[in-house]
């Protein structure tokens, strides 16, 4: 059977209190959105409808071709959001599965559940609900005496004794695609000026059909996002699936509570995290490593046996091997080769350290590109930035920058080359030279063994 399914992102949700559309908002490294069209294409097996109306252009820029857009303008309710979808699905599909775009914790697999079950039975509606102590403003599922379902009443419209009932309607349904694009011509209008899609319920019942239902094993999956309470404490539950599923591949985190990982992230076996660590955006960690406590990873690589604390690293990239931190920052652009080690308040940006470079306390290197072995000592500050354009600095192999150098770029350093305290290199050093002053002057050739 042809499955197509829909998903609505069309309301304004006022509720977040936001100039943002809600289903942007970030979740773990992600949009809100993209987790419903996920599990959506997976379990239909094609590109959802996407309906959109609030924010439509915002939220078109990021879904992108992930989906097919319908517009609903105005937004009068979901049902008719639903009714959007006719010009693209009408004819197009046996089964129509609809979602919500702000229940991002339903797995493909719970879709696919609720697609087989409307699959083995010719109802017109299967629907999803749960069983929960909490109603959270969701619609309450009524039932027959003979436990058939007869409706579901919004909260707003529900009587006192309808509020006590502790079904809950998730907002997932699966639809018989012949008889819902005439449903929905039936829905009435709520006293709220909306059409309901909820109201199909009772549609189907008049005509005598029965609906079916689905629950699935985690409640939890049902938590819609209406405010941003909902979107912390959803945060809180796929964040502690991700810990957990490093935890389970390999990888130690001391504290989960404070371990923040997105989506999409690698992370290798026998890695430490400690607490108070974020590690975002496309990352990734190599095997036997140290991160944290208070690190802050965004598009950053770091590799095998690596020590990296209270650091922040945003789009770097770090080999084998080397330590970071107390209190080192790396900026866009820093790569940092096998073994250099950057001890406290260093920083690093659009710069290469060769192997084995030590810089150890409170340096700023910026544009720059070492060869292997090189000392920077404390202090040393390449002076990048003329205060219109950015150059560069180059410091050969084995050469040793003394205690609070300043490098004027554009500026060579050579190969094996030093500069003494506090030495201000506006000219090249040549290789294997000792430079030492303010301006700087080549003073003596170096034997090998000075
Ligand atoms: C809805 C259900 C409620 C269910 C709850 C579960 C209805 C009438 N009510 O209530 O029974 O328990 O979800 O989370 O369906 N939307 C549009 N166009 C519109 C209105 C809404 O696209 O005109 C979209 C929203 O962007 C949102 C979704 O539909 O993604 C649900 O709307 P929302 O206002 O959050 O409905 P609830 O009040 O949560
Ligand atoms: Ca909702």
């Amino acid at each position: 059977m042809r499955t197509a399914a829909v998903i609505l992102a069309a309301g304004q949700s006022t509720r977040m209190r936001s100039k943002s559309p809600k289903v942007l908002h970030p979740l773990l490294g992600r949009p809100i959105i993209s987790y419903a069209l996920e599990s959506t294409t997976l379990a239909a097996g094609s590109k959802p409808v996407l309906v959109i109306g609030h924010g439509a252009e915002q939220v078109r820029q990021i879904v992108g071709d992930a989906a097919h857009y319908v517009v609903q303008e105005p937004q009068l309710g979901t049902g008719h959001a639903v009714q959007q979808a006719e010009q693209v699905l009408k004819g197009n599909a046996d089964i129509v599965l609809v979602t919500y775009a702000d229940m991002p914790l339903i797995k493909s697999t719970t879709f696919q559940q609720m697609i087989a079950l409307q699959q083995d039975n010719s109802v017109p509606i299967s629907m999803m609900t749960i069983q929960s102590e909490d109603p959270r403003g969701f619609g309450r599922v009524i039932r027959a005496d003979d436990g058939s379902i007869t409706a579901i009443v919004e909260e707003a419209d529900a009587t006192p004794e309808q509020l006590h009932v502790r079904e809950l309607n998730v907002g997932v349904y699966c639809f018989q695609g012949a008889w819902l694009w005439e449903a929905l011509k039936r829905i009435p209008l709520s006293p709220k000026g909306e059409y309901y899609l909820t109201d199909l319920v009772k549609i189907a019942v008049n005509d005598g059909q029965e609906i079916k239902s689905y629950s699935p094993e985690d409640p939890n999956e049902a938590i819609g996002i209406n405010n941003r309470v909902h979107l912390s404490e959803v945060r809180e539950i796929m964040k502690a699936e991700i810990n957990q599923h490093w935890m389970l591949s390999g990888v130690t985190i001391v504290d989960p509570a404070t371990t923040f990982i997105d989506h999409g992230i690698e992370i290798g076996q026998d890695t430490v995290i400690w607490p108070n660590t974020y590690i975002a955006g496309s990352s990734s960690i190599g095997e036997s490593s140290a991160i944290g406590p208070d690190a802050f990873i965004q598009d950053t690589s770091i590799g095998d046996r690596c020590k990296v604390w209270y650091a922040v690293l945003e789009g770097a990239q770090v080999e084998d091997e080397v330590e970071l931190g107390p209190f080192g920052h790396l900026r866009k652009g820093a790569h940092l080769a096998q073994g250099v080690h950057m001890g406290n308040f260093g920083e690093v940006k659009n710069s290469y350290l060769g192997p084995g470079t030590k810089m150890g306390h409170f340096s700023y290197v910026g544009d720059t590109t070492t060869g292997a072995d090189v000392n920077i000592g404390a202090g040393t500050v390449t002076c990048n930035y003329d205060g219109e354009r950015k150059h560069p600095t180059e410091i050969g192999a084995g050469a040793f920058i003394g205690s609070d150098t300043m490098l004027v770029a554009p500026v060579k350093v050579g190969e094996g080359a030093r500069t003494g305290a506090g030495a201000v290199v506006t000219r090249d050093v040549p290789e294997n030279t000792l430079a030492v002053g303010s301006p700087a002057r080549s003073i003596k050739r170096l034997q090998k063994s000075e």
